[in-house]
C-alpha cells in the first residue's frame, strides 16, 4: 500500500535550517576570531561528562536545541589545537578555508574511491601537487588515507608484498621460511612497530638501531646490523628514515641511509608524517633532498599544512608495485569505458579502503587560496620561532634545552641546582599541568635521556614570535611559585 507521507531526512522548513547554517558559521568565525583571547583549554566539568551517557534518544530534537547542547558540551570543551599557543603532541591548527572545504565536501559527500565524477580528479590532482611538494617524479603514485599511521602501513604493505618474488600478496607469510627485517631508528614513531605486527611481520622483525646525540639514527650501526642479519641468515628488507621524529624533530642521515639501501638492494621508505614537508624550507632542503629518492615516503596534511583533520597522503616511487599491492576488481566494482563507471582507475586499487571521504578538497582549495609560496614561509616562519624558543631558553639561566632544535620542536626543562632529578620532574610536570589548567599554553612531555621534558612541537599557523615570549614567560614564573 502507498504511504501517504514519505519519510524524509530533510528539513521540513529549509529556511530554518538554511538560517541555523548560517548561525554555525557565525559562530565558527567567531570563535577563530577571538581565540587568541580565550584560555586554551578548560577541564570538562563532571556533569558535562555524565551527558554523554545518555541513552540513544528515541525521538527526535529541533534542529536549534540540539545545536544548542552541541554548544555547551562539545564546543565549550574544545582540545585546544586551534588556539595559537597550542604545541603539544604534533598536532596541526587547521585553517577556515579547510573547514569551508570539509563542509562543502560533506555537503556534496561523493565516496571518491571509484566512478567518473569531478571529485576523482580533484583527488589525483592533489596527489600530484603531493608529488611535486616532494620532488617525486611524475610518474610515481599515491593515495590520500587518514594520516600518518594508515600512511605508513600502506606504503610498508606495498614494501612488503615487493619482497623478491614471493608472492607474499597471495601465499600470505606463512610459505615463506624467511624472517624479513625492518630497520628503523629507536626514536622512530610507534605507528611503525604497529605496521610490523599488522602486515604480519610482528615486532621482532623490527631493528631499532640507537641514536646519536641529536637523536639521529647512527648509520654505521645500521650496516653493521644488517650485515650481521645477513650472516645469520635472515632477510633484512626495508629501511625506515623519519624525516622528523615525533619526539625531537631529529631527521636521520637521509643521504646515508638511501645509500646503505641501494648498496643492500633495501625498500628505503621515510616517515616524514610530521617533518617531510619542512622540505619546503630552504634551510633544510639539501638535507632532506634524498627523500626525492625514497621507494615510499608517508607524510600528513593536517600537520604541516594545517589543514583540518583527517588527510595523510603516501607516495610509492613504482606505481606497479602499488597497484600489484591493492588492486581488485569484484563484478561489482567493474569499470566501464563511458557513464558513471567510467573515468579513472578506482582508487581502491591503491589502498585498504573502498569508502573515501573527499577530503581532497579542503587541501585543493587550501593550495589554491594561499599558493605553495606562502606555506613555504608558514613553515619556515614555524622553524625560526621553535630557534627563537631557544634562545630565550639558552639565555635563561633557570631553563635548560634538553636537545638541539630540529625543526619546529623545542624540548626544554627548569633546573635548579639542588634539585634531585625526580624533584626536577616535578616541578617541570607541574608548571606542565599549570601552564595547561590556567589557560596559557599547552605543551607536551617527553623523556630524553632520562630527563622529562616540555616538548614545544609548533605546527601551528596563529602562532606569533611573541607567543614564545608568553610562554618562557609564564614557565618562569609558575616555576618559581613552585621552588
Ligand atoms: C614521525 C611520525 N610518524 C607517524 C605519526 C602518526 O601520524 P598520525 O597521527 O597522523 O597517524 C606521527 C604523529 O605525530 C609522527 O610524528
Amino acid at each position: 500500500m502507498k504511504n501517504t507521507k514519505n519519510l524524509t531526512l530533510d528539513p521540513e522548513n529549509w529556511d530554518e535550517i538554511r538560517e541555523l547554517g548560517h548561525q554555525m558559521i557565525d559562530d565558527l568565525v567567531d570563535y577563530w576570531k577571538g581565540i587568541r583571547e580565550e584560555p586554551i583549554w578548560k577541564p570538562i566539568p563532571e556533569e558535562v561528562k555524565a551527558s554523554f551517557n545518555s541513552p540513544i534518544p528515541k525521538t527526535g530534537q529541533s534542529p536549534t536545541e540540539v545545536y544548542q547542547e552541541f554548544k555547551e558540551t562539545i564546543f565549550a570543551y574544545n582540545k585546544g589545537n586551534v588556539h595559537p599557543r597550542f604545541f603539544a603532541w604534533i598536532q596541526g591548527t587547521g585553517n577556515p578555508m579547510g573547514v569551508w572545504g570539509d563542509l562543502l565536501a560533506s555537503g556534496m559527500n561523493p565516496n571518491v574511491a571509484i566512478g567518473e565524477h569531478a571529485p576523482m580528479y580533484v583527488d589525483k590532482q592533489v596527489v600530484n601537487w603531493c608529488k611535486e611538494m616532494m620532488g617525486f617524479p611524475e610518474e610515481a603514485s599515491g593515495i590520500l588515507v587518514s594520516g600518518g599511521s594508515m600512511a605508513n602501513i600502506t606504503a610498508l604493505t606495498v614494501a612488503r608484498n615487493s619482497f623478491k618474488s614471493l608472492n607474499i600478496r597471495k601465499n600470505g607469510l606463512q610459505e615463506t621460511a624467511q624472517k624479513l627485517l625492518i630497520y628503523c631508528s629507536v626514536e622512530t614513531h610507534s605507528c611503525i612497530e604497529k605496521a610490523a605486527e599488522i602486515i604480519g611481520l610482528g615486532t621482532d622483525s623490527i631493528r631499532k638501531i640507537r641514536v646519536n646525540d641529536n637523536f639521529e639514527m647512527i648509520s654505521e650501526e645500521l650496516e653493521a646490523q644488517i650485515q650481521a642479519d645477513l650472516e645469520a641468515g635472515f632477510s633484512p628488507f626495508c629501511i625506515v628514515g623519519t624525516s622528523g621524529t615525533v619526539n625531537t624533530g631529529a631527521i636521520d642521515p637521509m643521504d646515508e641511509l638511501l645509500k646503505l639501501s641501494r648498496k643492500y638492494q633495501l625498500w628505503f621508505h621515510v616517515d616524514g608524517a610530521y617533518g617531510a614537508l619542512c622540505k619546503l624550507d630552504p634551510v633544510y632542503s639539501d638535507r632532506l633532498k634524498a627523500i626525492e629518492e625514497a621507494d615510499s615516503l608517508a607524510f600528513d596534511l593536517h600537520k604541516w599544512l594545517y589543514v583540518p583533520y583527517e588527510v595523510g597522503c603516501t607516495l610509492i616511487r613504482d606505481k606497479k608495485k602499488h597497484r600489484d599491492s591493492f588492486s581488485i576488481t569484484p563484478n561489482y566494482l567493474l569499470p566501464e569505458t563511458r557513464g558513471l563507471a567510467g573515468g579513472l582507475d578506482s582508487l581502491n586499487n591503491y589502498g585498504f579502503e573502498l569508502s573515501r571521504g573527499f577530503k581532497a578538497l579542503k587541501v585543493w582549495m587550501s593550495l589554491k587560496e594561499q599558493g605553495l609560496d606562502k606555506y613555504q614561509m608558514m613553515i619556515a616562519q614555524n622553524n625560526r620561532q621553535a630557534e627563537y624558543l631557544a634562545e630565550l631558553v639558552t639565555s635563561a639561566p633557570q631553563l635548560e634545552l634538553t636537545a638541539p632544535v630540529s625543526m619546529s620542536i623545542t624540548c626544554f626543562r627548569m633546573i635548579h641546582p639542588d634539585y634531585t632529578e625526580s624533584q626536577l620532574r616535578e616541578l617541570n610536570r607541574e608548571i606542565l599541568l599549570r601552564l595547561q589548567e590556567e589557560g596559557i599554553a599547552s605543551p607536551s612531555s617527553t623523556i630524553l635521556n632520562g630527563k622529562f621534558t616540555l616538548r614545544i612541537a609548533n605546527v601551528n599557523q596563529r602562532t606569533r614570535f611573541e607567543d614564545m615570549d608568553i610562554l618562557v614567560r609564564e614557565v618562569l614564573r609558575i616555576g618559581n611559585t613552585l621552588l
